[in-house]
């Protein structure tokens, strides 16, 4: 069968894909234009795409032969999953495997901003550093703090777990789950206001869907504390961005830590650019050796399953599709 994998990716499994089947992979690190990726997809029977490809349900109707799509990714907000379930098409993404990395960026942001790093690492290299100072670049606590974790799924609770360590109160929100509760000794809010009124720093680990999109807006960041930190590693219209750089300009939270935007890449005019109380990292979430070869092989094996007749091991509509 025919496969298009639309970026190289680390480790050798699709090396090893390619003793089945008739492999192409787009060279280049960028992503395949849209007119060549149509075209790819006309003759393919499975298409292993990263989180940056669009795959509307245009695209899926100018693919007939396609069985599978399998997303180098745990979010999975790129695809179309209903145009594709309609077809019968089966689409897979990469859970698990990215949770201590996306986690680890996690705590890093909530440090980095807490602590001003951002500022901090431009004072020495721009030389501006003239001498120790009690005053010098104070910034909020991180230890026995409260964390609110919006999204209590894989990668919030393991950023629960990293929160045990620097002794913080853990708050989360969402569907009740009293065994982690126990486990971790986190405290449910019935109310995501209630967790923004609470929290010193809030982490956001939802996917993006039609109900999280502009999740914390403006009204939502005016609950917030003026010491409080906001750190997204989920998806970037998670946040309303420009209710955010307001909030973030007019100093009524703390500092934000980011590691994706309602554009990415983020353009080169944009308002969080100037900002000094925002760290900005660039979508790595999951750029760790461990996570990235992990996401290549269960990419690679998903879409082997799907294309060899077997169950994949992480199918998003495995059930409307009875596999
Ligand atoms: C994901 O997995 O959804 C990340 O955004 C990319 O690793």
């Amino acid at each position: 069968m025919r496969v298009y994998v639309t970026r190289q990716l680390p480790g050798d499994a699709v090396d090893r894909l390619r003793a089945e089947h008739t492999v192409e992979v787009w060279p280049e690190d960028r992503p395949v234009p849209p007119a060549l990726l149509r075209q790819a997809l006309r003759e393919v029977d499975g298409l292993l795409c990263t989180v940056v490809d669009h795959i509307d349900a245009d695209l899926i109707a100018a693919a007939p032969h396609l069985r599978v799509i399998s997303n180098y990714g745990v979010g999975y907000d790129n695809i179309d999953v209903a145009a594709a379930t309609a077809r019968r098409i089966a689409v897979c993404n990469t859970p698990g495997v990215l949770t201590e990395a996306t986690a680890d960026l996690a705590f890093g942001l909530i440090i980095a901003a807490a602590r001003r790093w951002w500022e901090a690492e431009r004072l020495v290299r721009e030389r501006r550093w003239t001498s120790w100072s009690p005053t010098l670049l104070v910034g909020q606590p991180v230890a026995r703090r409260t964390l609110g974790i919006v999204g209590l799924g894989k990668i919030g609770r393991a950023v629960a777990r990293r929160a045990r360590g620097f002794s913080m109160e853990v708050l989360y929100t969402g569907r009740r789950q009293p065994e982690t509760e126990k486990e971790l000794g986190l405290s449910w809010c019935s109310t995501l206001e209630e967790l923004l009124r609470e929290s010193d720093i809030v982490s956001l680990h939802v996917p993006l869907t039609p109900a999280t999109r502009h999740l914390i807006g403006r009204e939502q960041l005016a609950l917030m504390k003026p010491t409080a930190i906001l750190v997204n590693t989920s998806r970037g219209a998670v946040v309303d961005q420009a209710a955010l750089v307001e909030a973030l300009r007019a100093r009524r939270i703390f500092a934000a830590g980011l590691d994706v935007y309602e554009i990415e890449p983020l353009p080169d005019d944009d308002p969080l650019r100037e900002l000094d109380n925002v760290v900005l990292l660039p979508h790595i979430g999951s750029a760790d050796t461990t996570a990235r070869l992990g996401m290549t092989e269960l990419a690679v094996e998903n879409l082997r399953a799907v294309l060899n007749g077997r169950r994949p091991p992480a199918c998003v509509n495995a059930s409307a599709l009875g596999l």
